[in-house]
């Protein structure tokens, strides 16, 4: 499988980027509602050390991913027999999926900042987690987050639609290997 994509299928970098940015944005939609959920302050703490991490590897990957379209790959033609108003509709989420994971990344850091929040969040003595609705960046984090949940529904239901009723193999052409790198080959 090449590194780069051609007009059928994403090459090992997209397809890597792709999973382990799906994988991580999981865990911090995760370990955000934990963080926000936790009546005790070490425990709030705990998951924030997980989260503030992640989120920093899922800005690298993420500008990663924005230079490695924009001036190394080309991405494949759309779907065969897909609607217009579908392609349409998948472009716009793939814009907005950018758009609310650099909103997520910004207004985390604004809030940690603002709040001073960064002894307290890794362990230094005597800090105390300030309360973080009191800062302006944690409205737009909360909804962001929501919409980030909504953006991952209508994707992965779109995913689950071509796999299961269209069955036009469109999930295949996101994943390593497969039927077509055999065709390009032989
Ligand atoms: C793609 C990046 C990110 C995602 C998907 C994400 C996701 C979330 C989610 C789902 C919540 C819970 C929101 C709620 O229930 O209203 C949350 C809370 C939080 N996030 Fe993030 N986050 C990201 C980046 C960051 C960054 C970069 C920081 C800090 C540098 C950060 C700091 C926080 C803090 C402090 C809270 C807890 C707020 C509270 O307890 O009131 N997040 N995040």
């Amino acid at each position: 499988m090449k590194l780069k994509s051609n007009p059928e299928r994403y090459g090992t970098v997209a397809v890597s980027i792709h999973w382990l940015s799906a994988i991580l944005i999981l865990a911090l939609l995760g370990s955000g509602f934990r963080a926000v959920n936790s009546m005790d302050a070490a425990a709030k703490a705990g998951f924030l050390r997980f989260h503030i991490p992640v989120a920093i590897i899922v800005l690298i990957l993420t500008a990663f991913r924005i230079v490695w379209w924009w001036r190394f790959d080309q991405k494949p033609l759309p779907v065969e027999g897909a609607p217009r108003w579908q392609e349409r509709i998948a472009r716009w989420v793939h814009v907005a999926f950018y758009v609310a994971i650099l909103a997520m990344v910004a207004s985390g850091i604004g809030m940690i900042f603002l709040s001073g929040a960064a002894p307290a969040v890794f362990g230094a003595p005597g800090a105390v987690l300030p309360n973080f609705t009191d800062y302006p960046p944690r409205a737009p984090h909360g909804l962001g987050a929501f919409l980030l949940v909504g953006l991952l529904v209508v994707h992965a239901g779109a995913a689950l639609y071509h796999q299961f009723i269209r069955r036009d193999g469109l999930l295949r052409r996101m994943w390593y290997g497969g039927r077509l790198d055999r065709l390009e080959t032989s």
